[in-house]
């Protein structure tokens, strides 16, 4: 469809003989959320790493299929780029260790380089509203990263994630490490953050997809069983597969 943000057309990906993402074709609206459902090892993390590059980083991995961004490959552009375009948070949150909670958030600011010291200190500060961690770290901004809470490094990557002004966000279970308080901030804010940049989130939690996500697609054994509305997929699925996934009834 025009209009979308992203597209992947026919895309696979293989770790050695493994064929872990099978013909999948999806296309991701501006302004929505959408969830990525499926039991462990389907390849959901794959078919994400795909979107901005990172699966190719990884030994004996390989793709092939298309993945647009407004219309122009990504597999065509420099992977540094597109990597900065369409962020990535991971299921642990990965802070820089030896770096302060400012310094997480300016570190992508830095390495791409072409920002003055005013227009970091501006993302860093925006960033971190955006993410919702401003108020609890305003004071602290030279302080360590490690001593925040779990959740709150959490949003911290999500900032850092934002600094660069991505196009795209995907996230891999964000929150399947974090308490329930922590859980429902993260979800509060992917809500929020949709309408800036769709978000692509994926999650073995059917109940968080219900609760963030406008659309909802349904992945099984490497292949796309099924995409459609979340209110959709949940109450009134196509595909017996999928029924009997959302159900309980394996995975
Ligand atoms: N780094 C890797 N090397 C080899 N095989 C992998 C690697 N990562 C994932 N796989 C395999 O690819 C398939 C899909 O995995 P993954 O995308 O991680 O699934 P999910 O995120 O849905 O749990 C699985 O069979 C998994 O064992
Ligand atoms: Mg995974």
């Amino acid at each position: 469809m025009s209009g979308d943000k992203l597209v992947v057309q026919n895309l696979n990906a293989w770790y050695g003989k493994t064929h872990a993402v099978q013909d999948i074709s999806l296309s991701f609206p501006d302004k929505k959320a959408t969830a990525i459902i499926g039991p462990s090892g389907c390849g959901k993390s794959t078919f994400i790493r795909c979107l901005n590059r990172i699966h190719e980083t990884q030994p004996k991995a390989r793709s092939e299929g298309k993945v647009l961004l407004d219309g122009s490959d990504v597999y065509q552009a420099d992977p540094t780029e597109i990597r900065r375009k369409i962020g990535m948070v991971f299921q642990r949150p990965n802070v820089f260790p030896t770096m302060s909670i400012y310094g997480n958030v300016a570190a992508g600011l830095k390495l791409h380089g072409g920002y003055s010291h005013d227009e970091i200190d501006t993302l860093v500060i925006e960033s971190l509203k955006k993410a919702a961690l401003w108020d609890e770290v305003k004071e602290k901004l030279d302080q360590s990263a490690l001593q925040l809470s779990g959740g709150q490094q959490q949003r911290l990557c999500i900032a850092r994630a934002l600094a660069v002004q991505p196009e795209v966000l995907l996230m891999d279970e964000p929150a399947s490490a974090l308490d329930p308080i922590s859980t429902a901030r993260i979800e509060d804010l992917i809500f929020d953050l949709k309408n800036s940049v769709p978000v692509i989130i994926v999650t073995h939690n059917m109940q968080q997809a219900a609760r963030v996500a406008d659309r909802t697609a349904f992945l099984y054994l490497g292949k796309l069983v099924e995409v459609a509305p979340t209110r959709d997929l949940f109450e009134r699925p196509t595909e017996k597969l999928t029924e009997s996934y959302i159900t309980g009834r394996f995975g």
